[in-house]
């Protein structure tokens, strides 16, 4: 075979295929809708770009060394409660309207097996821990996911990645304890 038609081959294959893509997008039939699940495809495209990428931003982040800290665990909760559970759920709150209309589902943090915490290990549990510090500092792209960043320091963000190894450990009485935490009052009671 010539270089000439392996060339003009490819060239053939690489129009169909961007024909084909044209086809999906302009004819509208593929579903945005957020109660129809991706195709098998599509989904695997967009799980492997997230993890690809994220893997790659997380690499460089290094852990604070006290994120056991019972100081971090209960600002952690209290923010928590308020700002996650209502998608990632807590102890015996199964669902939410949010955790089943939303696509792709929050996952829930409470029954997700999280990795016990190791000190200054570089392990797995390291790398989940900077997995979630980074997904909770930037958001996902096209998914209920917000990026927290913007309006709260590293410090409280890294308060609920301490508080996220602890969660699917806690009862509900535990969790409830835990989150009515409020630094505000705390405050105010040493004035
Ligand atoms: C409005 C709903 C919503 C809220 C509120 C929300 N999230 Fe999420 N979160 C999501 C969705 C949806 C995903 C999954 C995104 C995806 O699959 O691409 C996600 C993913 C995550 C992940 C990655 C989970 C994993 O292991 O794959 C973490 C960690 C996380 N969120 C933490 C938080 C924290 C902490 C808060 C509160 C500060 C929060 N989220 C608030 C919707 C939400």
């Amino acid at each position: 075979m010539s270089t000439f038609s392996a060339l003009s081959k490819t060239l053939a294959a690489v129009s169909v295929t961007l024909a084909g893509g044209a086809l999906i997008i302009y004819s509208g039939l593929y579903p945005v809708g957020a109660d129809v699940p991706h195709n098998q495809v599509t989904y695997w495209l967009l799980e492997t770009l997230r993890e690809q990428s994220v893997q790659r931003a997380a690499r460089d982040i290094s852990l604070p060394d006290n994120l056991n800290s019972p100081r971090r665990l209960l600002a952690g909760g209290a923010d928590y409660n308020q700002m996650c559970a209502q998608c990632h759920l807590k102890p015996g709150s199964q669902t939410t309207d949010m955790s089943l209309g939303l696509y792709p589902a929050p996952p829930s943090l409470v029954t997700s097996v999280s990795p016990a915490y190791v000190p200054s290990a570089q392990t797995e549990a390291d790398y989940a821990m900077r997995r979630q510090f980074w997904i909770i500092k930037h958001g996902i792209k096209a998914s209920g996911m917000p990026a927290w960043g913007p309006t709260h320091s590293d410090e409280r963000i890294w308060n609920m990645v301490a508080f996220l190894q602890q969660l699917p450990l806690l009862s509900p009485e535990q969790y409830q304890i835990l989150t009515a935490w409020d630094p505000a009052q705390e405050s105010e009671s040493h004035h």
